[in-house]
């Protein structure tokens, strides 16, 4: 039987890999780095040895690379038939489990759990066994392999059926819905989700309150955790990277770019999201709309920096949102703009670089999501902005935890809320911001990417 195990000592195990290919029109497979608070963690395992990440093929340069035997040492990528991933990705994780735990759907509507939903469920059972089944070719002996996130919440407890030998972990980077929401789920369904997760010896969440409420959840629906170990670990910024980065020739154009669109001596708010439904990126337009509106003598001494780079695009409820975004930062514009101030600058187009020269030049940074596990922006601006930045972070983030105290704390459904936060932001005194903005990169890069993989690695080693 042991001849049969694989080779690798720890496994990873999510939806989106550190790489996905694109075909050049010659051809050729180009190599582009993943995005998201998950990609950003995972990628400081390294090229260890004995570590493998075990991700979905995404997009149908990524199964050219599959069908090529392209790939990257340390990674393998499944290449589940492109309806069976469309139905579990789209249908099931970003369109159900998502929405669950970010508290987004429209409920007088919404949900409708059909037989279209439970046709899409069985794709995701499929899904999640393609990851099961793959682990437990590849780990070795006694091996331990950390699962992410809601796209495979069935498979520890199909990893454990397989391979009772593994130390088995799951980690969450989303928030957990409070029990009255998540048991919007079918009661079948709900008990799946949670005693697929059981199935993992120790299961990670980024906050407290994200591991009470799943406690809840199982409390309420399957009597209790069993034997499963909870742990909280708050993943942080990577702070000598992005030091490092931020002042490379690159970043550095940018910056020259952007103080060229803002314009001689004004204050820059910053916000850096992907646009998805719970960063809030609407709410926080109107907000500073309100600001405009209601303390006239911000007009032009202001520039609101947004970046909102597409995500999840196959999904109309997210191709909707992205032109809500580009239609009121239009109006904000037009509303207020003079020929020498244009009071929003609006980007969708995905530019790291660009993002870190934003972040250079905050004033402050706004990070007002209705929902979110931890959001790493709120941690990174502090690190990154050169003269340190106020931070307007929603009650709601994961980060608020950890930033709460010198953040100006906001509800993020209250408009007028925000907006008298911003104006409390922009009026800070020089030498408090700047305290501040220490001790929230201080807080914020507490527990770096590496330090946070290997917290959980030794907890799962016992
Ligand atoms: C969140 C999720 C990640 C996901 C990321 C980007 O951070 O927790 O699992 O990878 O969003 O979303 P996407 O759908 O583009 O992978």
């Amino acid at each position: 039987m042991a001849s049969s195990f694989g080779a690798a000592q720890v496994l990873v195990a999510s939806n989106r890999g550190p790489v996905s290919y694109e075909v050049r029109e010659d051809g050729s497979l180009h190599a582009k780095r993943g995005g998201g608070g998950l990609v950003s963690g995972l990628s400081a395992i390294g090229p260890d040895a004995g570590a493998l990440w075990v991700c979905s093929a995404l997009s149908d340069g990524d199964r050219e690379a599959v069908r090529r035997g392209v790939g990257e040492d340390g990674v393998r990528m499944l290449d589940v038939p492109a309806d069976v991933h469309a139905d579990a990705y789209n249908g099931i994780a970003n369109s159900v489990l998502w929405f669950v735990h970010h508290m987004l759907y429209q409920t007088p509507l919404e949900p409708v759990f059909d037989a279209e939903f439970r046709r899409q469920w069985a794709s995701y059972e499929a899904y999640n066994r393609a990851f099961a089944e793959a682990l437990a070719e590849e780990a070795a002996e006694g091996a331990v392999a950390i699962v992410q996130d809601y796209h495979l919440t069935l498979v520890p407890g199909m990893l454990r059926e397989l391979r009772p030998d593994l130390r088995i972990g799951h980690f969450s980077h989303t928030p957990w819905a409070p029990l009255d929401y998540f048991r919007l789920l079918p009661d079948d369904i709900a008990e799946q989700v949670l005693r697929g997760m059981l199935g993992a010896d120790r299961l990670g969440f980024l906050t407290r309150r994200w591991a009470d409420a799943f406690t809840a959840c199982c409390d309420a629906v399957v009597g209790g955790l069993g034997g499963t170990e909870i742990g909280v670990h708050g993943l942080g910024a990577d702070g000598d990277f992005l030091r490092k980065r931020s002042h490379e020739a690159d970043v550095e154009e940018r910056m020259a770019e952007l103080r060229e669109q803002i314009g001689e001596g004004r204050r820059t708010i910053v916000r850096v999201d992907r646009t998805e439904l719970s960063k809030n990126i609407v709410r926080g337009l109107l907000a500073y709309r309100e600001l405009l509106a209601g303390r006239p003598e911000w007009r032009e001494r202001v520039v609101h920096v947004a970046f909102a780079y597409p995500s999840r695009q196959d999904l109309a409820v997210y191709r909707e949102y992205t032109a809500e975004v580009e239609r009121v930062a239009n109006a904000v514009n037009e509303e207020f703009g003079t020929p020498g101030w244009t009071p929003v600058v609006l980007n969708l187009k995905d530019d790291f670089a660009r993002s870190l020269a934003a972040y250079r030049l905050a004033d402050v940074a706004l990070v007002n999501p209705v929902r979110d596990g931890m959001n790493l922006v709120a941690k990174e601006v502090p690190v990154v902005s050169d003269t340190g930045c106020a931070l307007v972070l929603s009650r709601e983030a994961g980060a608020y935890e950890e930033l709460g105290e010198d953040a100006v704390v906001v509800n993020p459904y209250d408009v007028v809320g925000t907006a008298d936060a911003l104006h409390a932001a922009l009026g800070l005194p020089a030498g408090d911001r700047a305290e501040r903005s220490k001790r929230l990169a201080a807080a914020g890069t507490a527990l770096p990417p590496a330090r946070w993989f290997l917290e959980q690695l030794e907890a799962l080693r016992g």
